[in-house]
C-alpha cells in the first residue's frame, strides 16, 4: 500500500510518500517557512496558512514525481490533524480529505506528535517495541512508554515551557535571529559553559516532571548584571544548553530505570541538538543501553512522519470509520491516542 503523507502544522509544508509493504519511504519534500517569518522575528500563523496553501500542491506533484507513482497508485492519506496552528492545519486537512475523496480511498487524521515519535522508524538501523520517547519539540516536551503504535503511556512532561520553546525564548533574550533554538545551539558550541551558574530546575524532583520557563528568566538576570557585555553571550548560551541538556538527560535516565526499558528515541526538533545527543551518547555507552535518533531531516517536520506514522495504522488495519468531515484539533492530548481495538 502506498500512503501519502501532509504536514502543516505550523511553519513547515511537508509531504511523503511511505510503502507498507516495502516498509520503507519512497519519497518526501519538506518547505520551509523561514525566510517568509524570519522578518517578524516568530511564526505569523495568517502567512504561515497562506503559504501553505501555495506549496501544497506543487509539493504533491513534486514528491510523486519524485518516486514515479500516479495519484492511482495512492491507498490512502494521512495528514497531520493537530496540535498546531488551526489555520495551517485546516490547509492540510481540506487537501488530504479532498484528494482522499477524489481518489476514493479513505483519510486518516494523524497526531503530530505520533509522527515525531514513530519517526526513528525510519532509519536504517529502527528502534524495536517497546521503548522509552523523550519528544522535545517547540511545543511539547515528555517522556512516554511506546508499547508498540498506537500504545503509548506519558510518563512526565514539563509543566511550563517546552524545551525548543526555552531555547527559542532565550535566543530571542540574546538578540538572536528567528528560528532561535538552532542559532542559539551554534553559539553556545562556541562558548564553555560553567563560567555563568545557571539553575538545573526540577532535576531532583523524584518524578520525570520538567520545567523549562525559570532558565530564560535566570538568562534574562545574567544579562541584566554589571559587567555584561555581548562577548559573553557565547559562554551564557553554552551554560544555558547544558542546563537544559542535563535536565533532559537525567529524566530520562530516571524513565529508563523506572520502566526497566534499555531503548531510548529521540525525537522533535530539539532531538538535532549536537551536545543533548553527545551527552545521552556517553551515557548509553556507559549504562548500556540503545538511544535512536531519527535522522536530521526527520527531526524538524516533515510529512514523510505523517506518511509513516498513517501507513503503521492503516497496515494495522485499526482506524476509526470517517465521514470525510474536514475538522482539526490544534489542541490534542498525546495520551488520548490508542488505537482503536
Ligand atoms: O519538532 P519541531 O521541528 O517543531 C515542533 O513540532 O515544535 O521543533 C522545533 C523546535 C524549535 O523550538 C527549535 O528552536 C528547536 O526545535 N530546535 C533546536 C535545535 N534545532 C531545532 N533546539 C536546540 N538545538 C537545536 N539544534
Ligand atoms: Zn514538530
Amino acid at each position: 500500500m502506498l500512503i501519502l503523507g501532509i504536514e502543516s502544522s505550523c511553519d513547515e509544508t511537508g509531504i511523503g510518500l511511505y510503502d507498507t509493504d516495502a516498509q520503507r519511504l519512497l519519497a518526501h519534500r519538506v518547505h520551509s517557512q523561514i525566510a517568509l517569518h524570519a522578518l517578524y522575528g516568530g511564526v505569523v500563523p495568517e502567512l504561515a496558512s497562506r503559504d501553505h496553501v501555495r506549496r501544497i500542491v506543487p509539493l504533491y506533484r513534486e514528491t510523486l514525481a519524485a518516486a514515479g507513482v500516479a495519484p492511482a497508485d495512492i491507498a490512502g492519506v494521512g495528514y497531520t490533524c493537530g496540535p498546531g496552528l488551526a489555520g495551517a492545519l485546516l490547509v492540510g486537512a481540506a487537501f488530504a480529505e479532498s484528494l482522499a475523496a477524489g481518489l476514493g480511498v479513505p483519510a486518516l487524521p494523524i497526531h503530530h506528535l505520533e509522527g515525531h515519535l514513530l519517526s526513528p522508524l525510519l532509519s536504517a538501523d529502527p528502534p524495536r517495541f517497546p521503548f522509552v520517547a523523550l519528544l522535545v519539540s517547540g511545543g511539547h516536551t515528555q517522556l512516554m512508554r511506546v508499547e508498540g503504535v498506537g500504545h503509548y503511556t506519558l510518563l512526565g512532561e514539563t509543566v511550563d515551557d517546552a524545551a525548543g520553546e526555552a531555547f527559542d525564548k532565550t535566543a530571542k533574550l540574546l538578540g538572536l535571529d528567528y528560528p532561535g533554538g538552532p542559532v542559539l545551539a551554534r553559539l553556545a558550541d562556541g562558548g564553555s559553559p560553567g563560567r555563568f551558574k545557571l539553575p538545573r530546575p526540577m532535576i531532583h524532583s523524584g518524578d520525570l516532571q520538567m520545567s523549562f520557563s525559570g532558565l530564560k528568566t535566570a538568562v534574562l538576570t545574567t544579562t541584566q548584571s554589571a559587567g555584561w557585555t555581548t562577548e559573553d553571550a557565547a559562554d551564557l548560551a553554552a551554560e544555558f544548553q547544558e542546563a537544559v541538556t542535563e535536565v533532559l538527560v537525567s529524566k530520562s535516565l530516571a524513565a529508563l530505570r523506572e520502566t526497566g526499558l534499555r531503548t531510548l528515541v529521540v525525537a522533535g526538533g530539539v532531538g538535532a541538538n549536537r551536545r543533548l545527543r553527545a551527552s545521552l551518547d556517553a551515557h548509553a555507552q556507559k549504562r548500556r543501553f540503545r538511544v535512536h535518533y531519527p535522522e536530521l531531516e526527520y527531526c524538524s517536520d516533515n510529512g514523510a512522519m505523517i506518511a509513516l506514522a498513517a501507513g503503521l495504522r492503516f497496515a494495522a488495519g485499526k482506524y476509526g470509520k470517517r465521514d470525510g468531515r474536514i475538522a482539526v484539533r490544534p489542541r490534542w492530548p498525546l495520551a488520548e491516542l490508542q488505537m482503536p481495538a
